[in-house]
C-alpha cells in the first residue's frame, strides 16, 4: 500500500507530503520529536525524544543515526541511546556534548527545544550487552561515551541483575559530569553497583585520581580481571585500557566503542597528490586529512553519519589510487572496492566516485 501511494506521489513520494501535515509522521522513514531538552552541564544537553511507530527499540549500547538540517542541509551524526533498554514505549535519551569542531553537536547543544523534528535510523550498532548476562560486569567510560554504558548500566539495574557491577566514569572535572545524581541514587538502591567517578584534571575532587592503569584498576576492583568490560570514551582511555587488558591477557574480555575519532592527518610523506571526486569533477590538493574531510572542504556533501567507521554511511568506490585507512593502518588500492572515506585518506593521488 505505502508503496503503491509512493508510486503515486512521485517524485516527492507520500512521506514529503505527510510531513507537511504531521513532520513525524511517515510510512518507513524513522522520525523522532524532540519532547524533553535538559542542559546538565555548560556543554551537553540530554534530549529525550520520541520517535514515530517506525522505531523498534534497541539494545543497551545501540546508536541512532540523527539527522537535523542546518542553515538548509542535512547533517547526520550517530548517537548512543543512554535510556535502560527494558522501558516500554518509543521514547529514549540521548546525551550530546558540544565539540570545538562539531556542527551538529554544537547546533543540538545551543538550539534544541522541545518540539524539534529529527530524522533517525533505526538502532544500529553491536557494542551491546549479550542477550545472557555475564555475572561480573566493570563498565568503564569517559566524557560523552558515557551514554551507551549508561544504557547497559540502566538496563542491568532495570532488570535486578544481581551480580556485581562496577560503573567507572572519568571526566575532566566535576562540573563536567552527567548524570552524577543519578549515579549515586543507583550504586544507594542498588548493593551490587559502585559507581567510581575520577576527574582527571581535578585531583582529590573524585573517588581516585589519574588516568586508568594496573594499580587503579586493581584499587578499584581487585576483580577486574573476571569481569567483562565494556568501555567507550576518548581515544587515550582507550588506547590506554586496551594496552592494558592485552598485556594482562584478557583482551577477549574488553567490549569497546570509540566515540569520536581524534582529527587524523597523514605523515608528510602521503600529504601528497590530489583527490578527483569523479561524480562531481571536483580536484583539490590532498591535505592529509581524511576523504571524508577533505570533500566537504571541498564544498562537497557526501552522505555520513558515525564520522569513525562505524555505520558504513560514508561508502564510496575506489576509482583509481592507493588509500590507507587511518584507523588500522591497512592500505588499499583495489580499483572499484568501496571504503569509508570517513576513515580513509589518499596516499598520493587518488580519485573516488563522489
Ligand atoms: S560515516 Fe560512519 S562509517 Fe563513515
Amino acid at each position: 500500500m505505502a508503496r503503491a501511494l509512493d508510486a503515486a506521489t512521485a517524485p516527492h513520494g507520500i512521506d514529503r507530503y505527510i510531513e507537511l501535515v504531521s513532520p513525524t509522521w511517515s510510512t518507513t522513514e524513522v522520525r523522532g520529536r524532540i519532547v524533553g531538552v535538559v542542559r546538565q552541564t555548560s556543554n551537553t544537553v540530554t534530549l529525550t525524544v520520541e520517535a514515530n511507530r517506525n522505531w523498534h527499540g534497541f539494545v543497551a549500547g545501540q546508536y541512532t543515526q540523527l539527522t537535523v538540517e542546518i542553515d538548509g542541509v542535512r547533517h547526520t551524526r550517530c548517537y548512543s541511546m543512554a535510556t535502560s533498554a527494558t522501558a516500554s514505549g518509543r521514547q529514549f535519551e540521548l546525551t550530546v556534548k558540544a565539540h570545538p569542531n562539531g556542527l551538529v553537536s554544537n547546533h543540538l547543544v545551543s538550539r534544541a527545544r522541545p518540539g524539534m523534528v529529527v530524522g533517525l535510523t533505526p538502532a544500529q550498532g553491536d557494542f551491546t550487552l549479550p542477550g545472557q548476562r555475564p555475572e561480573r560486569v566493570l563498565l568503564i567510560s569517559g566524557g560523552s561515551g558515557i551514554t551507551p554504558v549508561l544504557s547497559m548500566l540502566r538496563t542491568l539495574c532495570a532488570e535486578g541483575h544481581s551480580g556485581p557491577v562496577t560503573f567507572v566514569h572519568y571526566c575532566l572535572t566535576a562540573g563536567d559530569l552527567t548524570y552524577g545524581a543519578e549515579l549515586s541514587d543507583i550504586a544507594s538502591r542498588h548493593p551490587n553497583v559502585r559507581v567510581i567517578k575520577i576527574f582527571t584534571d581535578e585531583p582529590g575532587a573524585g573517588d581516585f585520581d589519574g588516568f586508568v592503569s594496573v594499580a587503579q584498576l586493581d584499587a578499584i576492583d581487585a576483580s577486574w580481571r573476571q569481569a567483562e568490560t565494556y568501555m567507550c570514551g576518548p581515544a587515550p582511555l582507550m588506547s590506554a585500557a586496551a594496552a592494558i587488558y592485552a598485556e594482562a591477557d584478557l583482551g577477549i574480555r574488553l567490549h569497546t566503542e570509540a566515540f569520536t575519532l581524534s582529527q587524523w592527518i597523514a605523515e608528510a610523506p602521503d600529504v601528497s597528490g590530489a583527490i578527483r571526486f569523479t561524480g562531481s569533477g571536483t580536484e583539490v590538493r590532498s591535505d592529509g586529512r581524511t576523504i571524508l574531510d577533505q570533500a566537504e572542504g571541498a564544498g562537497l556533501t557526501p552522505k555520513s553519519g558515525c564520522r569513525m567507521g562505524i555505520c558504513h554511511s560514508c561508502i564510496c568506490p575506489l576509482v583509481s589510487g592507493t588509500v590507507r585507512n587511518v584507523v588500522t593502518g591497512v592500505v588499499t588500492a583495489d580499483r572499484g572496492q568501496d571504503i569509508q572515506i570517513c576513515i580513509n585518506a589518499p596516499v598520493g593521488d587518488v580519485e573516488i566516485d563522489l
